[in-house]
């Protein structure tokens, strides 16, 4: 009897294609061939024939091999494992998956690097996605996470717009720099919500050792909730047990060049030896009483919710022990999607979020080529499946009886659960206000959280954080978009805006501020308090 850890396991082995070993090569039907090495042909020296059915399906398998790679987090790495709690989260959430320390969940991660293509290096300065599928009893749950606390933008509107900046050149696919290039800058500069995890950008968390050695954050609030339909805002932290650790600059620039699969060679390598990576779950909880307590808005990705304000509780570790059996079907095939939730965890009006929520599966609706890419194997959940979704591509399973509802014929039609018991049921949040299309007030504030980034840094990291900016802004043609980076840099910090500026060719900004608040949200948060609206 499999344990629950071992379910998706034993799932995978109903999808387990035939042994190759077992018997002759064989056609897509089954036929077999009696070799694959010459192609029949109208005499010796003649013609290859059209009635080659071998040739012909093997040429046009190899031709479609190729699906789309991810817009973004193309080139990525995944393994299989399991995740317990270390105690039951019942106060907070009712998740399934998060209340007996005795029974393990399975997981399936990808950590990805965002900006390059599928064939890019490893060791490049960027963010790490950190995404984990955890196949719980109640269905998948998804956490779709990055090395970095906090986002470079805070509405997804203009996510298509910082991605367009950060991706090579449209008319070239060059970067306009070596590595750094002007429409990034130019983004940033004209963009200052960016400048906060443009901090993290620059420092040396951007070029992790090894995904074994790398922080993991949802990034967003969330929400749990309680049986009780009790909510608390919640942010996830992923901490690895073996530390975090990063390259120096001239180790990554080598590793590039040295071996371009370092970060992912390494995990796969770790977990072949049995030297598997543990991760603690942590959360951070705030009542929702507490919506307004801080002096920035909780609903704003780029923020933390500073440790020393609400600590970080443990709840739980994730430990992965399997690698794939095949990088396609599994690690790029798998779909992550914010909205993938199951009771107990639900979401918050973080404009950011709301987005993702509809992205996802948008893009993976062409990505894997239809509707029912739910039922691969990496992407399946282990909780069974009904509904009266059936038709489109690739649909691999045989459904039987009608498929709509209400329906007194039966058959097909599957019961509703009805509010209560394991059913999904949506926050009961307050919804209140005019249409707007306006950033509220209480996102105004870009440089405060930068500022305390920057302090928190020991020399070292100040300097290694200054040589990156030198290395990559210092590579940008235009000069009033490095003139007008390290203006938003002088609000920041006055000693990081002139020794950013000595190294790019920049005059040093005039009366430059010490770190100092900029703004101070908390009045007019305080004031969205009543009905919502602004
Ligand atoms: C991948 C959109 C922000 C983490 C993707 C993909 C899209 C996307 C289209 C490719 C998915 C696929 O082809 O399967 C967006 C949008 C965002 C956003 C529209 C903002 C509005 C974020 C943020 C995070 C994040 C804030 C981290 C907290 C990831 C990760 C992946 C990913 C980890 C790779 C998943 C995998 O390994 O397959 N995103 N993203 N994204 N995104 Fe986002």
């Amino acid at each position: 009897m499999a344990s629950p850890a071992d379910r998706k396991q034993h799932q995978r082995e109903a999808f387990r294609a035939d042994d190759p070993a077992a018997g002759p090569l064989t056609t897509d039907q089954g036929v077999e061939v009696d070799h694959t090495d010459d192609s029949l042909a109208a005499g010796e020296r003649g013609p290859t024939l059209m009635e080659d059915f071998h040739f012909r399906e093997k040429l046009t398998r190899f031709d479609h091999e190729r699906i789309p790679e991810r817009v973004v987090h193309a080139r990525g790495a995944g393994a299989y494992g399991y995740f317990e709690p270390y105690e039951s989260c019942a106060e907070f959430t009712r998740a399934a998956f998060l209340q007996d320390p005795s029974v393990r969940t399975p997981v399936f991660v990808r950590f990805s690097t965002v900006q390059g293509p599928k064939g890019s290096a490893d060791t490049v300065r960027d963010v790490r996605g950190f995404a984990t599928k955890f196949y719980t009893s109640e269905g998948n749950y998804d956490l779709v996470g990055n090395n970095f606390p906090v986002f470079f933008i805070q509405d997804g509107i203009k996510f298509p717009d910082f991605v367009h900046a950060v991706k090579p050149e449209p008319h070239n696919d060059i970067p306009t720099g070596a590595s750094a290039h002007d429409t990034l800058w130019d983004f940033v500069s004209l963009q200052p919500e960016t400048l906060h995890a443009i901090m993290w950008l620059m420092s040396d968390r951007a070029i992790p050792r090894s995904y074994r050695m790398m922080q993991g954050f949802g990034v967003h609030t969330f929400r749990f909730v309680s049986a009780e339909g009790r909510g608390t805002f919640v942010k996830f932290h992923w901490k690895p047990k073996l530390g975090v650790h990063s390259l120096v600059w001239d180790e990554a620039q080598e590793c590039q060049g040295r071996d371009p699969d370092f970060n992912r060679r390494d995990l796969w390598d770790a977990i072949e030896a049995g030297e598997y990576p543990e991760w603690e779950l942590g959360v951070q909880l705030v009542p929702e009483e507490d919506e307004f307590a801080f002096d920035f808005d909780l609903l704003d990705p780029t923020k933390i919710i500073p440790e020393e304000q609400v600590p970080v509780r443990p709840i739980g570790r994730m430990v992965l022990d399997r690698n794939p059996e095949n990088f396609f079907a599994e690690t790029e095939q798998v779909a992550f999607h914010t909205a993938n939730v199951v009771p107990g965890i639900d979401f918050t009006n973080d404009p950011l979020l709301q987005a993702r929520n509809f992205s996802y599966l948008d893009t993976q609706l062409i990505r894997l080529g239809g509707p029912n890419f739910s039922q691969l194997p990496v992407n399946r959940p282990v909780a069974p499946v009904r509904n009266n979704q059936r038709d489109g591509y690739h649909q691999s399973a045989i459904h039987s009886g009608t498929n709509y509802s209400p329906n007194s014929l039966g058959g097909g039609c599957p019961a509703h659960a009805g509010a209560g018991g394991r059913a999904y049921t949506h926050y009961a949040e307050r919804v209140d206000g005019h249409t707007i299309r306006r950033r509220s007030p209480s996102f105004q504030d870009h440089y405060s959280q930068t500022a305390m980034f920057w302090n928190s840094m020991t020399d070292w990291e100040r300097q290694h954080i200054v040589e990156a900016f030198r290395f990559e802004l210092g590579k940008v043609g235009a000069v009033t978009v490095r003139a007008r980076t390290v203006e938003h840099l002088a609000k920041v910090d006055g000693e990081l805006a002139a020794r950013v500026a000595r190294g790019v060719g920049i005059p040093e900004p005039s009366g430059a501020q010490a770190p100092s608040k900029h703004a101070s949200p908390a009045l007019s948060l305080e004031s969205l308090r009543g009905d919502g609206s602004i």
